[in-house]
């Protein structure tokens, strides 16, 4: 029987230069338009923690697609973690670096629940600046992070090492 980990490699792509010459692009499109394939890659995203979350969030875009299916699959409910100017009311936001400029990421501290146990989904854990300032919103918003859940892991960028102390649950490490 396939792993999670197998059916990642089996399916995933490498595509060179892309979004600009030099990167290796690791393209996970046709492991999540594989059926049996998402299943396996969602149920082991989330197997580790189960019993441990009340809600999944999803950063925006790819890892809303997983936490979608994660939600559902662990029958909680799903919190999109949105990029700037997406969200309206009384928001909060984190800026953070990206290698040229910034991002920011919102989301609506009205969501969820105080002291609800927040499961964290992306596809990819690449610097870490992307989870890590989801997990800052999620402890300002008054909730825990039950764990950090990617499909694949970039070693080389140092990710693991931004999130010290935190909980990651990865499929693919490369
Ligand atoms: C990619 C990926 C992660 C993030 C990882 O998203 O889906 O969310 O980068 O990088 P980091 O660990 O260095 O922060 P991207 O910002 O390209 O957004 P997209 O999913 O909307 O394309």
């Amino acid at each position: 029987m396939s792993t999670p980990t197998d059916v990642v490699m089996q399916r995933m792509l490498t595509v060179p230069d892309f979004p600009s010459k030099g990167i290796l692009f690791r393209d996970l499109t046709p492991v999540f338009a594989h059926g049996p394939s998402f299943r396996a890659v969602v149920d082991g995203l989330i197997e580790p923690f189960a019993g441990k979350f009340d809600a999944v969030a999803g950063l925006e875009a790819r890892g809303f697609l997983l936490a979608a299916a994660a939600a559902i699959d662990g029958g909680v409910g799903v919190l999109p973690i949105r990029k700037g100017g997406k969200l309206p009311g009384d928001i909060i936001g984190e800026t953070y670096d990206l290698e040229y400029g910034t991002a920011t990421l919102e989301v609506n501290p009205l969501s969820l629940p105080a002291g609800a146990r927040v499961l964290v989904l992306d596809d990819v854990l690449a610097t870490g600046g992307t989870i890590n300032a989801s997990i800052s919103l999620i402890e300002r918003a008054g909730w825990t992070v039950a764990g950090i859940a990617v499909v694949l892991e970039l070693e080389a960028l140092e990710g693991r090492q931004r999130l010290a102390g935190r909980e990651i649950h990865s499929l693919l490490t490369l």
